[in-house]
């Protein structure tokens, strides 16, 4: 993760490079750093924490110069402290950086051995050392970062500043993201195009492997083999605009309640309101009446909102699903053909492992298609297909509306897949569509059992573990849940099919364990019911999510009852999402934990 800044602009860079890195904390807040040259001479401020404390730091200490590079940091290699933030330095050279150098045990023990003393626990650190020794020896900078390249495993992203050198500024990317910003006599480099969308829209994307040179009115851009290549420049559309919290106390709650009108924006792409028919756009490349599988991968929630696809495929589109964790698939060898689609499901559109399992289907031959909800992100470029949710920036680190944007588009997929396939008639693609279409207003809906919610999690936010249940689409939502939980409140959880729980899970049932159960009333129901029967004999407390049916045949089972809309079917993963998420949100503010910045987390992981 991390987000990396360099800017050889025109006018005073400290506060423009302070600007960017809020525009990259979601990518990692442990410390932040700047290295500016202050009449040829490298000078740099690193705080731990947040950025509001290099921001501190640099109003009590300003730098003055026009040349900077930044970077803030989610700790890899050495622990988040003031030494181990980056920019790191060694003789003429700053380096930040984005990602893992895998053999930076070797580098070390060679640059260790050539006496020189290092500074902090970190890799990148290793490379400050190495191109600082290769100027040492007489290189120019783009000479020594050409030589030290290739010696760095893994994968990366860096941009490099040189003590003397006020018009040069140097990147590379090998597995993180880079992208080039061209101004007006001024030049970028940023982790995204949102680093950049203050000072300039027009935008370069490095490649796989490519390295670049700037000066403030050119580019060199250089293949892995050194050869020249030209990238092209693309607009932008990215707003510079900070979003902010609106009236909400934090970005969470704010893109909780947004939801109702984002998933309304995410289906009138992909279903026809008026006809009732599913219409996503691209779905030929996916070639649904011939593929034999349906291969989906990604990470976290994102993985849950594929969970719940698998079931909607299998049964609309008697297709099957392979589905894995993007960081289990992506090494698994597993046999992938060219009569498969490829799904991949990320908010972000970086994570470093989704994207090399995309990898993986491609070099074999698959069809490749991606949910994403950054249009511009490497997942995105990298597939044939994209089916863009348009949940709008989600900022609070916990992904909520992505989540049920992504199963907005997911469902539509599978009815459509299985129109195409002639396994659902006209009728019953027109009464899931019509169902679908209904879910903004049983989102609303949903959102009306927030005070009650907020109630229930203060008692809950005393209990020191947590379980999930559900079956069917909403198993994968008892999973989501329990990773919110965790996540937001440090509460321990854990997520089951609730017809797993007597194989083993139920030895921990006790007066202390609350259990919440997402039950809609459908045909299984009365199964759950029993499995609730089990838990409430052991003492369990149960807050049961369910309709009014539900309720009433709860068998009284529940302490307390969340009665939700009556949902059809298919809407049901999509609406209990968020009564789920309002629990976690709610528990971990009584608890008093960062919500939208919950410790050791970052929104975009680019590091496997
Ligand atoms: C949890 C959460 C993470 C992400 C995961 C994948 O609330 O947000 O589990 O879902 O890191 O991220 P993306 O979707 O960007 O690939």
């Amino acid at each position: 993760m991390c987000g990396i800044v360099g800017i050889l602009g025109a006018s005073e860079v400290a506060p423009r490079l302070v600007d960017a890195l809020k525009r990259l904390e979601y990518r990692g807040y442990d410390s932040a750093g700047v290295a500016v040259l202050v009449d040829g001479t490298l000078e740099r401020r690193r705080e731990e924490g947040k950025l509001r404390n290099l921001d501190a730091a640099l109003g009590k200490n300003p730098l003055a110069g026009t040349s900077g590079i930044g970077h803030t940091r989610w700790a890899t290699h050495g622990g988040p402290s003031t030494r181990n933030a980056h920019p790191h330095m060694a003789g003429r050279v700053a380096v930040v950086h984005n990602g893992i150098i895998e053999n930076y045990l070797e580098l070390r023990a060679e640059i260790e051995g050539f006496g020189s003393v290092l500074e902090s626990d970190t890799d990148t650190e290793m490379v400050a050392h190495l191109v600082n020794r290769e100027l040492d020896n007489g290189s120019t900078p783009k000479d020594a970062v050409a030589a030290v390249l290739p010696r760095l495993h893994g994968a990366f992203a860096l941009a490099f500043l040189f003590a003397g050198e006020d018009n040069i500024m140097i990147g590379a990317r090998k597995g993180s993201p880079l992208a080039i910003g061209h101004g007006e006599g001024e030049m970028f480099f940023g982790s995204d195009a949102i680093a950049l969308s203050p000072f300039t829209d027009r935008i370069t994307y490095l490649e796989e492997g490519d390295w670049a040179v700037l000066t403030r009115t050119s580019v060199e851009v250089f293949d892995a083999q050194n050869a020249p290549v030209s990238r092209g420049e693309s607009k932008s559309s990215v707003t510079s605009a900070l979003i902010d919290k609106g009236n909400f106390r934090h970005f969470m709650a704010k893109e909780i309640h947004e939801q109702p009108e984002v998933i309304g924006h995410t289906l009138s792409r992909y279903i026809d309101f008026g006809t009732r028919k599913a219409s996503v756009p691209g779905i030929e490349t996916a070639g649904f009446d011939k593929i034999s599988r349906v291969i989906i991968s990604a990470c976290g929630t994102a993985y849950y909102a594929g969970l719940v696809a698998k079931y909607w495929f299998e049964k609309y589109a008697r297709l099957p699903v392979e589905i894995d964790v993007a960081s289990e698939f992506r090494y698994r060898e597993t046999p992938v053909s060219e009569d498969e689609f490829a799904l991949f499901i990320s908010q972000s559109g970086e994570t470093a492992d989704t994207l090399a399992s995309l990898r993986y289907c491609k070099q074999n031959g698959a069809r490749i298609g991606a949910v994403v909800n950054v249009a511009e992100s490497t997942i995105a470029r990298e597939s044939d297909v994209v089916f863009q949710t348009i949940a709008g920036p989600e900022i609070g680190v916990a992904s909520t509306k992505a989540f049920t944007c992504q199963l907005a588009v997911l469902a539509a997929l599978a009815v459509q897949a299985g129109r195409i396939r002639g396994v659902l008639s006209e009728e019953q693609e027109s009464e899931l569509v019509g169902a679908l279409a209904e879910i903004p207003g049983y989102a609303v809906q949903a959102l009306k059992r927030e005070v009650e919610i907020e109630r229930l999690s203060q008692s809950l936010s005393k209990a020191p573990n947590a379980l999930y249940l559900g079956r069917g689409t909403n198993f994968p939502l008892a999973l989501e849940g329990a990773l919110k939980l965790k996540e937001l409140s440090y509460i321990h959880a854990e997520g089951y099919a609730a017809g797993e729980l007597k194989h083993g899970p139920i030895a921990l049932i006790d007066e202390n364990m609350p259990v919440f159960v997402i039950a809609p009333y459908d045909g299984i129901y009365s199964k759950t019911v029993s499995n609730m029967q089990e838990v409430a004999a052991r003492g369990g407390r149960i807050v049961l999510l369910t309709d009014a049916r539900g309720a009433a045949e709860s068998g009284n089972a529940a302490d307390d009852v969340v009665i939700m809309p009556d949902v059809p079917e298919i809407a049901a993963p999509i609406v209990y999402a968020l009564p789920v998420q309002l629990i976690s949100y709610h528990t971990a503010v009584f608890m008093g934990t960062d919500v939208d910045q919950p410790r050791n987390l970052a929104k975009s992981v680019t590091v496997e």
